[in-house]
């Protein structure tokens, strides 16, 4: 069974949505604007909305035709990035350095999508919760949500999300059970010196040899520290200090970024982190001050709900468009505060060849092709899940 019907009939309206959001691009927790057209579309629809979770959140709840106790939850995210828009396409952003380069404007369109057709049909047993969430990129607007008491409110049991892909062919589903997306942790390093004149360095404590010899240790964690069976990335992705050729700065700040799939992964590295940092910096005289923040969990699918997710993906696409097995990415992504509360699953869905301009590249564009594909994955996954009543 392949797309539903009467979703590819309102295939053109679907996309003629995802041009009004993204020419109008938002960034984490100033959804406004879309956050008002998402809630104005799910009243059109007759589903009941609920604002105001995590600032510009907007839940939709949907209740079947057929009575039924039971409850799941599907969620997309509506941000745009600080990005300056290259496409010159009519619809492009019309906001100077914002753009939906992440394909979220195509999240909430499918999710609409799908709403207007349960909202129509309402072919199933229960309850449905539509969640649009803000702040997806950096802000952790899932986990915002999640401490707002998001599943307490709206009762699940379990929760689905859904991130097209780039470079994976346009009608094609790729999941896995287990960890999807890795963990994203930040760090910040001030190396302490003491400045000095730079003809005269046996006078100071130079940090700028400090955090070159720190930036070089750290590249040992991956290498020593961790498994080599498991996955882990420790980037150094900036160096700031110093102001001029002839002065020895007084600190030296390097930051960047860790990943990995497991929790105790990111204790082990933010441990080898502060004692090669710490280290490295008392063999130099100097000293440091270490911030390291756990921004996102590790996104890990729950096992029954991915075969159900894959089953669903098959019926829409055909069994051999499903990778079931997909390879993680060390990608990041705050649907993982979701699936920490609940049971669930994230699928990447297909945007067809990225032509070198993949996510969060200035020339990206959300492939519209794919609008009623993704909306009849949620429409058959909410029937299939909810068939029954109590
Ligand atoms: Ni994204």
């Amino acid at each position: 069974m392949p797309i539903v019907n009467r979703i590819a009939d309102f295939h053109q309206e679907l996309a003629a949505w995802r041009h009004e959001i993204h020419a109008h691009p938002e960034t984490a927790f100033e959804e406004l604007g879309t956050a008002e057209f998402v809630a104005r579309r799910l009243q059109e629809f007759g589903i009941s909305v609920y604002r105001g979770l995590a600032g510009t959140g907007v839940i939709g709840t949907l209740a079947g035709a057929r009575p039924g106790g039971r409850a799941i939850a599907l969620r997309a995210d509506m941000d745009a990035l600080p990005i300056q828009e290259r496409n010159g396409f009519d619809y492009a952003s019309q906001n100077p350095g914002k753009m939906h380069a992440c394909g979220h404007d195509g999240h909430t369109v499918m999710l609409l999508g799908a709403a207007r057709y349960l909202a129509e049909t309402r072919n199933f047993a229960g309850t449905v919760h539509f969640i649009f969430q803000p702040a997806e990129e950096n802000e952790g607007g899932g986990r915002v949500m999640v401490r707002e008491g998001l599943f307490e409110k709206f009762p699940v049991e379990a929760v689905f999300g859904m991130h097209n892909w780039p470079g994976m062919p346009a009608g094609k589903f790729a999941l896995r059970a287990g960890p999807m997306m890795a963990s994203y942790d930040i760090f910040e390093i001030t190396v302490k010196g003491k400045g000095a004149h730079a003809a005269l360095p046996h006078l100071g404590v130079d940090p700028v040899i400090a955090a070159a010899q720190i930036a070089m240790g750290l590249q040992t964690i991956t290498s020593r520290n961790t498994s080599p069976l498991d996955s882990a990335v420790v980037s150094v992705t900036q160096i700031h200090g110093g102001d001029t050729w002839n002065v020895i700065p007084d600190e030296v700040v390097l930051r960047g970024t860790t990943r990995s799939f497991k929790s105790e992964l990111q204790d082990a590295i933010e441990a080898a982190i502060r004692r090669i940092a710490e280290g490295v910096a008392a063999a130099m005289g100097a000293g440091v001050a270490l911030r390291y923040e756990r921004r996102y969990p590790p996104t890990v699918n729950s096992a029954a709900e991915s075969d159900v997710a894959a089953a669903i993906a098959s019926e829409v696409v055909g069994e051999a468009n499903v990778d079931r097995d997909v390879t993680p990415t060390m990608g990041a992504e705050d649907f993982a505060f979701m699936l920490q509360a609940k049971p669930g699953a994230y699928v990447f869905i297909g945007n067809g060849p990225s032509n070198g301009a993949g996510l969060h590249n200035p020339h990206y564009d959300f492939n519209d092709e794919i609008l009623p594909i993704g909306a009849s994955y949620w429409a058959r996954l909410v029937e299939r899940l909810l068939a029954k009543g109590p």
